[in-house]
């Protein structure tokens, strides 16, 4: 290997400790098998009030700690935990992080103050990094919330004895979400009128956080190889197609890896029986299982189709409803869908099953334990995105002998090989319209095939379980690209000396 580095990552969320979506997925684990490759890797997040301490074992670290954020000195305290062994410290401020949610309240509005919030955690984290010490050769932010830190080292730390040395990597993980407000706040951020400029934070007259973060960074990825190409361009670049091209080769994809330990079904703890590619017998004692929970009739021979989301208009679900009541109604095929946000369509998905009863199953809200259960019972597992920077639900299926049935885009389509009725190969059914008749079409040629051509399906779910998206391959590629970063950074520093 070649030397050790020292990485630090912000992060808004991670697993175990608080989590909403994909982010806190990869954050639990990239750090990890960093950190087994022999690299020093810390993670900084935000102290939520709904975080345990206790169960975690979370201790006091600093009693406070001061951060400058414009012309006003925020304080707060420090906890420290350790996730796998990685040092991981928690910023803790009544005012900003103790509330129920972690970026919206219970009908899902926005905090009014994340700009303040997000900006005083990723100035909180660079100011740790100097209170304890660690000289920083990376420092890796995700998204909007933490995407500031690659101005913040340029703007106010070129020169510290901590993190004068520290290239930026930002990654992000939904282009879509990128910290756009109003210039009120931009005082306090501490970001310097200077660079209220078309070309760095003004963004029609609003301050964009991930623009920002985005032009000064020294490399910028994306979750998927696909994704990548997709944001250059207008439709999906969300307006910051040309800030990502202006990037040239320092914007790239890197498909994310999945943690093994947690999503196995080999040793999964959480499901109703274990089970292998070689023996698929506990697969069909979940699957009666998941019938059982889901009031849904016990035919092994059904196919059942799993559904895990946020509901957001990102996922393709409302696409979902309009084709899924023709779906129940013409083929024999059951559904379990798992899922919270968009009122409507948790309104509209929760009162299926009282409508299609032993024929639909929904669960309506968060829980961990379920998705592992719908993932190991269900025969296919259905995401209609209508765009989808990695997905991880994907992955998990492929691993769980759950064939995926996805629509081409982002990672979906990095990640799903298309069914060769001819061949009887790869691991899943892709579409590539946004249409509800393309998931309908879609299902029923999976549908059909599991009728049908069931050696087919078999040997499609030996290939699904044999791939490998285990993190360490995409934990090297960081790797290289924190190299390029800290390459970009010695130009930066040369050209300027
Ligand atoms: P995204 O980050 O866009 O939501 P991903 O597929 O990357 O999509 O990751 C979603 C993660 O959140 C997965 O680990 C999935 O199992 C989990 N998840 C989403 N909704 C729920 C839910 N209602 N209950 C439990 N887990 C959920
Ligand atoms: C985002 C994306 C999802 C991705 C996850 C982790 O939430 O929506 O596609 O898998 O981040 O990178």
């Amino acid at each position: 290997m070649k030397s050790a580095l020292k990485i630090v990552m912000l992060t808004s969320e991670c697993v175990p400790y608080a989590k909403t979506g994909g982010l806190a997925d990869v954050v639990g684990a990239l750090p990890q098998t960093l950190r087994a490759m022999g690299h020093d890797v810390i993670v900084v997040m935000p102290r939520y009030g709904r975080i345990d301490g206790s169960k975690f074992g979370l201790q006091r670290h600093f009693e406070s700690m001061g951060v400058w954020m414009g012309n006003e000195l925020e304080w707060c305290a420090v906890d420290k935990g350790e996730n796998d062994g990685v040092p991981v410290y928690f910023i803790e401020s009544n005012k900003y992080f103790e509330r129920a949610g972690l970026y919206h309240d219970e009908n899902f509005n926005d905090y009014s103050d994340n700009p303040r919030r997000f900006g005083f955690l990723t100035r909180a984290g660079l100011q740790l990094c100097r209170d304890i010490g660690f000289k920083a050769d990376i420092v890796h932010a995700h998204d909007w919330q933490t995407a500031l830190a690659s101005a913040y080292l340029r703007i106010w730390h070129w020169n510290d004895a901590a993190l004068g040395r520290a290239a930026s990597v930002l990654t992000i993980h939904n282009l879509a979400y990128q910290g756009k407000y109003s210039a009120a706040d931009y005082d306090y951020l501490g970001l310097q009128w200077g660079n209220f400029t078309p070309d760095k934070f003004e963004d029609h007259g609003a301050m964009n956080f991930l623009k920002g973060g985005i032009v000064y960074a020294d490399v910028v990825n994306t979750v998927s190889p696909t994704y990548a190409s997709e944001t250059r361009t207008p439709e999906l670049g969300y307006g910051l197609a040309p800030y990502l091209n202006d990037k040239g080769s320092d914007y790239l994809g890197i498909l994310n890896g999945i943690d093994y330990a947690q999503w196995n079904p080999a040793q999964d703890r959480l499901i109703p029986a274990n089970y292998t590619a070689a023996d698929l017998s506990g697969k069909a004692v979940c699957k009666q299982a998941l019938q059982k929970r889901f009031s849904l009739q016990e035919n092994a021979n059904t196919p059942i189709v799993g559904v895990i989301s946020r509901l957001v208009d990102q996922k393709g679900l409302h696409l979902l409803a309009e084709a899924i009541e023709e779906i129940v109604s013409n083929m024999d095929v059951q559904f379990v869908i798992l899922g919270s946000g968009d009122k409507g369509l948790e309104w509209y998905f929760g009162s299926l099953p009282a409508r299609y009863p032993g024929q639909i199953g929904a669960y309506i809200g968060y829980n961990n334990e379920l998705a592992h259960w719908i993932e190991a019972g269900s025969d296919f597992f259905i995401m209609p995105s209508i765009y989808e920077p990695c997905g991880l639900n994907q992955i998990y299926s492929l691993k769980y002998g759950t064939l995926p049935i996805v629509r081409a885009t982002g990672g979906l389509e990095d990640t799903v090989q298309q069914y060769d009725e001819a061949a009887g190969t790869g691991t899943g059914f892709k579409f590539l319209q946004p249409t509800a008749s393309a998931i309908y079409y879609t299902v029923g040629w999976a549908v059909s095939t599991y009728y049908d051509r069931r050696h087919h399906i078999l040997q499609m779910i030996r290939t699904a379980m044999a791939q490998d998206y285990s993190w360490e391959k995409s934990a090297r590629q960081y790797v290289a690209l924190y190299e390029q970063a800290m390459a970009n950074k010695a130009a930066r520093d040369g050209a300027a000396g």
